[in-house]
């Protein structure tokens, strides 16, 4: 099988290229990182790139957390408009298959249980709780303390920043374009990978990235947040073989499946 995969030049591209060479897939690489020609909002390169295409990872974004709403413009560009120009192409030339790197930033916010109210889904923190070390959220109805939960997949959506708005937007697109052409798309909605070539020191891939980092210049590194509701880390072996099986599988036309792995 020939596939396109865009931001086949990053951390988890990379990791995807890798996986599908080892199983004797023809990997092609689509990234501005690695091309400055290669942007898939560019619809003549994009539409170059799909000739002979089989299917498509779509893992090219702008990552992060960026500066609030100021690059709010670029996000959505990079991210919402490179998925629509993608899509379009896609539909044009006939390719009908598409796993679409998700996030579970999507979510917003974790699952808690009030031992009162029960399920419930706290606000946003207050930057007040967090100068004081309060980083577990209270109970939106009585401030008691919560014990944290497991997210399924049928959560409501809730994104809380421009990053995550857009990860979803990527999604409803996907569901518009599967709709449309009768196409398959899965959206694997990732947390927090961590593993070889990962980014250092960066906010964005939580604190193992920390953790790396200091384990290889060999300091110990202690965490300042603390609680119980730690998110599900997946090193790049465990979510290479999730981002694959997608396409092992048959599924309904122009469904639109959303897996999100949890451990
Ligand atoms: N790393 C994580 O923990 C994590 C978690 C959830 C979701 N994701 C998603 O996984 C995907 C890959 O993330 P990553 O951590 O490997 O990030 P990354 O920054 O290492 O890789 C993204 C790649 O996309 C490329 N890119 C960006 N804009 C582009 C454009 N307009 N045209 C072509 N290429 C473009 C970049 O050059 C980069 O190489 C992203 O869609 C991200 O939202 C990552
Ligand atoms: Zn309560």
């Amino acid at each position: 099988m020939r596939v396109l995969v865009t931001g086949g030049a990053g951390f988890i591209g990379s990791q995807v290229v890798t996986a599908l060479g080892e199983r004797g897939h023809d990997a092609v690489v689509f990234d501005v990182r690695q091309d400055p020609g290669a942007d898939v909002r560019d619809p003549a390169a994009v539409r170059r790139a799909l000739t002979g295409v089989d299917a498509v990872c779509h893992q090219a974004a702008m990552v992060g957390l960026g500066n609030g709403v100021a690059d709010a413009a670029e996000y959505v560009s990079h991210n919402d408009l490179g998925t629509a120009v993608l899509l379009a192409a896609m539909a044009e030339a006939g390719v009908r298959r598409l796993v679409l790197a998700g996030s579970m930033v999507v979510y917003g916010e974790g699952r808690y249980d009030c031992p009162r109210h029960g399920d419930v889904r706290p606000g946003p923190r207050a930057v007040a709780d967090l100068d004081a070390g309060r980083f577990e959220p209270p109970c939106p109805l009585c401030g008691a303390d919560l014990l944290p939960g497991l997210v399924g997949e049928d959560a409501p959506a809730d994104p809380r920043n421009v990053y995550a708005t857009t990860k979803l937007a990527q999604e409803h697109l996907a569901a518009a374009w599967a709709r449309c052409t009768g196409g398959s798309a899965v959206s694997l909605r990732y947390h927090n990978v961590y593993g070889p070539g990962m980014p250092r020191d960066t906010p964005y891939a939580g604190v193992a990235s920390f953790f790396r980092s200091a384990l290889a210049r060999a300091r110990p590194r202690a965490s300042s947040r603390t609680g119980g509701s730690g998110g599900t880390s997946c090193t790049s072996g465990t979510w290479r073989r999730p981002t694959w099986l997608p396409w092992k599988r048959r599924r309904p036309r122009g469904a639109h499946g959303v897996q999100h792995r949890q451990r």
